[in-house]
């Protein structure tokens, strides 16, 4: 996909129309596919200068558009019948016969689907295909949806696009709430699409589509599977490069996102104090940013945030009003978000799940760490959410907790859970290879030690193996239960082994969840921070 990035509204519609028209010089009976909405206005405004001065001549041009409400009257003063007269049929040389809007007042609409798909086609295709985009992410009225229709086709509108659109209506009652629509396979047989997209309400989803994978729920996101798209796009609806930052308690990562592909990675020492953390962080986004055009900035931090103040155990953060203090130092606005949050919507926007909507990230660390994505949105309250390491696995007699409970997840499946039953039983099977590496280690086991004896073949080490994935399926099970997520990721030190994990874990699993392990690993707080 090419990216235009104009200064400003004037600019973008003069270069979409400097498009068309050029379309139309070079082939005068060219079929053009044609949007409605408030975008293409003013590419409307330019093509209709052109022709009054006699620079494009519109005779044997045909026109298609993208989609019509349903049901709607021609006459309608919403309709889109009504809209293209208003803004371009009726101002043009274009002969009304060769244009063609599906129509609304049919009383069979999967018939006038039918017909409508059937015309584009005997038509030869349409040479110039021009869209808006949804805030939702929609192209004609292609909604968000788990599957895409191909064909044109009638389909419910969102409730975000109703909303959208009854700035055109009286009352949001009146606006249709069905539509029909060119399907995303019709869109993407046109030879040549230019996507238009204007203003900041459109950032997050254009951010979403240079950024993100291919994602039904993004429809706009299918154009990346087409050979000739040009998105043009104002300052304001442009994303441009975005910089994420991940706080650990040992080191600080920095990533530069742009376009969907990482531009630049770094990383610093966590230094001790508060004050130290905060100015070497900013020095190194002013560094940055001064190297890159960067528009957004985003933290992923551990810990509680509340009302805009991080409280970290583990780092000098103490009601630390980290968002305001880094953007005062840096002066650009930065947004701070749980490091486990920023992971997961990494994962999910560059990870194995960019085809989901809905994941659970969870992370076998030293403890274990939860980031929930709904509906492609971070999950979040004004308490802790996503604490899934103290989910209570085992209710009677189970290993205490720190955090006050007993038989917490994260005390049987945290890679500390791990080496400790590893300890408890190799001490019990003094005879076990495992018991061999517990004492050659200093009286102490740990992951690699686990999997190097099961190599060995050491039965103990199997067992404990074979208990913690019992302990894995079951948290995953409940996750499954309470969350319904698209895919649940893992990740941390001991899923790179593949292997071992995976395929025995999806045995255990008594319900069908997709388990992936995580593709970005390490890097997937800096790059969530970078998206959100
Ligand atoms: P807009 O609509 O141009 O009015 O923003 C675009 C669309 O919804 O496709």
């Amino acid at each position: 996909m090419r990216v235009i990035v104009c200064e400003n509204y004037e600019e973008l519609s003069a270069k979409a129309a400097g498009l068309v028209a050029a379309q139309i010089t070079l082939k005068p009976d060219c079929i053009l596919g044609l949007a409605t909405g408030s975008t293409p206005v003013g590419m409307y405004g330019n093509l209709i200068a052109l022709c009054q001065k006699g620079d494009i001549d519109f005779s044997q041009v045909r026109a298609f558009n993208l989609d019509e409400y349903y049901p709607i009257k021609k006459d309608n003063e919403q309709s889109y019948c009504r809209f293209m007269y208003d803004n371009l049929f009726s101002k043009v040389n274009i002969d009304l016969k060769n244009t063609y809007i599906p129509n609304g007042e049919t009383d069979d609409p999967v018939q006038e689907c039918e017909r409508y798909e059937t015309l584009i086609r005997d038509s030869g295709g349409i040479d110039l295909q021009i869209l808006g985009i949804g805030q939702n992410g929609h192209i004609g009225f292609n909604e968000p949806d788990a599957t895409l229709n191909s064909r044109t086709h009638l389909t419910a509108l969102t409730d975000s696009t109703i909303k959208a659109n009854a700035r055109f209506f009286d009352t949001y009652d009146e606006v249709p709430k069905h539509a029909l629509t060119m399907g995303i396979a019709t869109i993407l047989r046109a030879k040549k699409i230019v996507l238009l997209a204007s203003g900041a309400n459109k950032s997050r989803v254009v951010s979403a589509l240079l950024n993100g994978g291919i994602n039904t729920s993004i429809p706009a996101t299918m154009l990346k599977t087409h050979p000739d798209v040009v998105l043009i796009c104002d300052r304001d609806a442009y994303s441009g490069a975005r910089l994420g930052v991940d706080i650990g308690g040992t080191n600080i990562k920095f990533a530069v996102v742009d376009g969907g592909a990482v531009q630049y990675k770094s990383a610093i020492k966590t230094a001790s104090s508060c004050e130290a953390i905060l100015s070497d962080i900013s020095s190194e986004i002013i560094r940055i940013m001064g190297e890159y055009h960067v528009k957004n900035v985003g933290i992923g931090t551990p810990g509680i945030i509340k009302k805009g103040l991080v409280t970290c155990a583990n780092l000098p953060f103490d009601k630390t009003p980290l968002e305001r203090l880094i953007s005062e130092k840096t002066e650009v606005s930065v947004c701070v978000d749980n490091d486990a949050n920023c992971a997961a919507l990494g994962e999910i926007t560059f990870g194995n799940t960019t085809d989901c909507s809905n994941i659970v990230l969870v992370t076998l660390g030293t403890g274990i760490g939860g980031g929930i994505i709904m509906d492609g949105q971070i999950c979040r309250s004004n308490e802790n959410i996503g604490e899934i390491g103290h989910m209570i696995i085992q209710a009677e007699g189970g290993r205490a907790c720190p955090c006050g409970q007993t038989g917490c997840w994260e005390r049987y499946c945290s890679m500390t859970a791990l080496a400790e039953s590893a300890e408890e039983y190799a001490l019990a099977n003094k005879d076990s290879i495992l018991y061999h590496l517990y004492l050659e280690n200093g009286n102490k086991l740990s992951g690699k030690l686990i999997f190097d004896a099961m190599d060995r073949g050491c039965p103990a080490a199997n067992t404990v193996f074979d208990r913690f994935l019992n302990y894995l399926a079951r948290g995953i099970e409940s996750l499954a239960n309470i969350f319904g997520p698209d895919a649940i990721v893992l990740a941390g030190g001991v899923t790179v082994q593949k292997d071992r994990l995976l395929e025995p874990l999806q045995k255990k699993l008594k319900k069908d969840v997709r388990v992936e392990i995580s593709k970005l690993q390490g890097d997937a707080g800096a790059l969530g921070a970078a998206m959100l």
